[in-house]
């Protein structure tokens, strides 16, 4: 066991500024970690395709910025939203609205890293596994082009890979963690523990602190992420939409 260095400020210890940045955790990532994976338009902006299909607007967009995210998406195109606070204008159709909760940990349930043999590192040549488990699994949406967002691991067993987890959002001094997962068969054997902690004590480890969303129903993933010290921060809609048709 190796004692990861860095912050170790507990969640009630955050300042306002420190955590605004996950009121719009989109729009955070694509102006900070992840501007090179990002499209813009004026002030909008969304990631490359394949990347994931998330977008952004100013926390208080003006006529200004729909129709410059219109104009990046293209007529008639998916916008995902995310959670994002605000809503655009009538003549963008809704896709989907579900609801979820944001959480995060207080680094200090982090702090020790411990070096776990069967936690392996995922990279390009595992994406076609990647995507097979996340399609099998659905634990939100994964990409071919998702692991280039952050660090993920995963667990093989007999070669097959059944269990993953990685890094998506990335706002200043936070990352999202994302695509926890767990073959059907494999569950109940605390793979997907392992693999949270391995990825926060990562985050921690680098100065950062670990948050992530899940759906409100998901109460089998909600009990993960409690048992390994997350909180709910906030209630979340994750909403969609189609941009107008011309
Ligand atoms: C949620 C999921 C990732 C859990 O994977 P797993 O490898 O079976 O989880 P673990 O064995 O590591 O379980 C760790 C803890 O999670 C909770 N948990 C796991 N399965 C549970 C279940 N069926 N019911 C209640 N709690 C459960 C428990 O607190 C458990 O600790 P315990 O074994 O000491 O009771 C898995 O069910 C899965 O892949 N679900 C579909 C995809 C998904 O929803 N991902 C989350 C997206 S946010």
């Amino acid at each position: 066991m190796c004692r990861a260095s860095g912050q170790t400020r507990g969640v009630n210890q955050l300042t306002a500024e420190d955590i605004s940045a996950l009121d719009d955790p989109v729009g955070q990532s694509l102006r900070s970690h992840h501007a090179a994976l990002a499209l813009t338009v004026g002030r909008a902006s969304a990631y490359v395709p394949e990347v994931a299909t998330f977008s952004a607007v100013p926390s208080a967009p003006d006529r200004q910025d729909w129709s410059d995210l219109a104009t990046l998406l293209g007529p008639g195109a998916f916008a995902d939203l995310f959670s994002a606070p605000t809503s655009p204008p009538a003549d963008w159709r809704p896709v989907f609205s579900m609801a979820g909760v944001q959480m995060i940990a207080a680094p200090d349930k982090f702090v020790d890293r411990e070096e776990d043999a069967d936690v392996i590192e995922l990279g390009e040549a595992d994406v076609p596994d990647m995507l097979r488990l996340t399609k099998q699994t659905r634990p939100g949406p994964f990409w071919g082009r998702s692991h280039e967002l952050g660090r993920y691991v995963g667990v093989r067993v007999a070669g097959q890979l059944v269990a993953m987890a990685g890094e998506r959002l990335h706002p200043p001094g936070w990352t999202e963690i994302s695509a926890v997962c767990t073959a059907p068969q494999q569950r109940g054997r605390g793979l997907s523990r392992r693999l949270v902690h391995d990825v926060a004590s990562t985050i921690v480890a680098r100065g950062e602190r670990p948050f992530l969303h899940v759906a409100v129903d998901n109460t089998t993933a909600i009990a993960l992420y409690r048992q390994l010290g997350f909180e709910v921060r906030r209630e979340v809609r994750f909403h969609g939409y189609h941009t107008p048709a011309r």
